[in-house]
């Protein structure tokens, strides 16, 4: 099976690029120039070149705040560069997994979102991708659509390397601590996208549509930030104070739900696909920016 990744250098893509898979299973990415989701010719080259058995889109229009002032350039890579991914693949008979977001939730909810609950962004980014799950299952039957949330990796900008970032210069730190939801270790998630995609190869019958897919367990932006530093501090690397405030005393431009919360039960059971604990993850990251890439991660200014 050859597994084509739309996109290049995100943390998604970065992570599965890395990934090991097993013989007969190819993964090739391709991003930016030589695929612009925002150039449908470029995508219809791209696929006669790899001749891909099935397509995963790891890129994405992603500054969640900057999209206040450029909805349209969200939208664009987000709803109609989806959807042009989503009918290429159509048009092949290609098995198409596409990732969205929590985002699509106003985070209203006292529990974990299903997939079955109503959707309601509370900002553009969140709107884009929702336009994109909308054009993505319309326009490609065999889709599988995951949303994430608060993907961190020791690649490109992420809470977790902010965070590292800001405590060599500042002993404390105001981290919110009323929105909660489950961070997600982009290499655990690229390896469930690879799961999925040999269950998908394995199965007669394939159960299309929206799943769910985030690290196992919760907590908020605060707690996160304080793993993240008692880890640091472990390893001997940079430790900061954390003080907790409120989303009100944080104000950005685009407003954030308060309960990011996914509920995994879809995916386990139609792929027996979970996501290790976030914790876990947050130990791969922080050793490995520790150990094997500093200092250069650490010195690029985050998001
Ligand atoms: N990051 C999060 O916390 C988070 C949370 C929930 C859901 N998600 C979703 O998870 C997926 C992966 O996110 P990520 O964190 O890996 O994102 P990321 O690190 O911001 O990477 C996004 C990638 O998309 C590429 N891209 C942007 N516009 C493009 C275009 N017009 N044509 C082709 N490629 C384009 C970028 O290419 P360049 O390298 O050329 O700029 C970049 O490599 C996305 O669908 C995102 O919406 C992310």
């Amino acid at each position: 099976m050859r597994i084509l990744v739309v996109g290049n250098e995100g943390q998604l893509a970065r992570s599965l690029k890395a990934l090991s898979p097993p013989p007969g299973v190819e993964i090739a990415a391709v991003g930016r120039p030589a695929l612009d989701l925002l150039d449908p010719s470029t995508i219809k080259i791209a696929f006669d070149a790899a001749q891909p058995d099935l397509v995963v889109n790891a890129a994405a229009y992603t500054a969640v705040d900057k999209a206040e002032s450029e909805p349209d350039a969200a939208f664009a890579v987000n709803g109609a560069g989806a959807e042009a991914l989503a009918q290429q693949c159509a048009m092949r008979s290609l098995p198409f997994i596409h990732v969205s977001t929590d985002y699509v939730f106003d985070g209203s909810k006292s529990s974990p979102y299903r997939e079955t609950d109503p959707v309601s962004p509370l900002g553009a980014y969140g709107r884009s991708k929702l336009e994109g799950e909308r054009r993505v299952a319309a326009a490609c039957p065999q889709h599988i659509i995951l949303r994430t949330a608060w993907v961190f990796s020791p690649y490109g900008q992420n809470f977790v390397k902010t965070m590292l970032r800001l405590a060599a210069s500042r002993p404390e730190i105001a981290v919110v601590d009323d929105q909660i939801g489950n961070p997600t270790y982009a290499p655990h998630l690229a390896a469930a996208i690879l799961e999925v995609a040999q269950g998908i190869a394995r199965r007669d019958s394939v159960s299309w549509g929206l799943y769910h897919a985030v690290g196992s367990g919760e907590v908020t932006w605060c707690g996160l930030a304080r793993e993240v530093f008692a880890l640091s501090e472990r390893l001997g690397g940079p430790k900061a104070d954390v003080r907790a405030i409120t989303t009100a005393e944080y104000p950005t431009p685009a407003r954030r739900p308060a309960n990011s919360r996914l509920d995994c039960t879809r995916l386990r059971d139609a792929f027996g696909v979970e996501l290790p604990a976030w914790r876990e993850g947050v130990e791969d990251c922080v050793r490995e920016l520790l150990t094997v890439r500093q200092p250069e991660p650490l010195n690029r200014s985050g998001p």
